[in-house]
């Protein structure tokens, strides 16, 4: 992938989307998410739970819920990290670059949150939607994500083969977030 991708990986705010400098070419690669675990340092705060479905051959959906009961601020820090192994094995994972760099809350809502997340998620979830700059208000509810399917277009043609684990987090005042792992194949012509 060339290095102005960004590969982010949500599954809280949950699919696969993939930045990429070539869009509009064709896929030649398949993805099958493999697991998603969520986790939370105080469900008291903050409750997620999610799944992986299979709705056809060769298609996924992730679901779930995300119980917010506290309200993210400037000192809530979000962060995304990948790690890629050929072989899937865990001592072949390696850090690559796509990555959400560490920020303020309110700086990913005015970044990859409005930019990735609100033109995939807003047929499928009741996750907030803006426009213009972000209001700094994060409702507390539970919101729900209902057959999310990462949408092909915007993919790059080319992606390496390989297990790829998204680490997406939220931390301060509570530390939540979830661990996808995904498989990449070259698809059979
Ligand atoms: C995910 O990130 C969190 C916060 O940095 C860390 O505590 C956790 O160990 C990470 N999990 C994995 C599987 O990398």
């Amino acid at each position: 992938m060339s290095s102005n991708s960004l590969l982010l990986i949500t599954g809280g705010l949950f699919l696969i989307i993939l930045i990429v400098g070539n869009c509009g070419a064709k896929r030649k690669w398949d993805y099958e998410p493999l697991s998603i675990d969520t986790y939370s340092s105080d469900e008291s705060k903050l409750k997620f739970v999610a799944k992986v479905e299979r709705v056809a051959r060769g298609e996924f959906a992730i679901g779930g819920t995300i119980d917010f009961k506290y309200t993210p601020d400037s000192n809530t820090m979000v962060e995304a990290v990948a790690h890629r192994s050929s072989s899937g094995a865990e001592r072949d994972y390696k850090l690559i670059p796509f990555n959400i760099p560490k920020q303020p809350f309110p700086d990913f809502m005015n970044s990859h949150y409005k930019d990735v997340i609100i033109p995939n998620v807003a047929e499928c979830s009741n996750l907030i939607k803006f426009e213009g700059k972000f209001d700094g208000v994060w409702p507390q509810k539970v919101y729900t994500l209902d057959k999310c399917v990462a949408d092909s277009d915007g993919f790059p043609e080319m992606v390496t083969e390989g297990f790829y684990r998204i680490n997406f987090t939220l931390t301060n005042p509570v530390d939540w977030g979830f661990v996808l792992i995904v498989k990449i194949s070259n698809k059979m012509m």
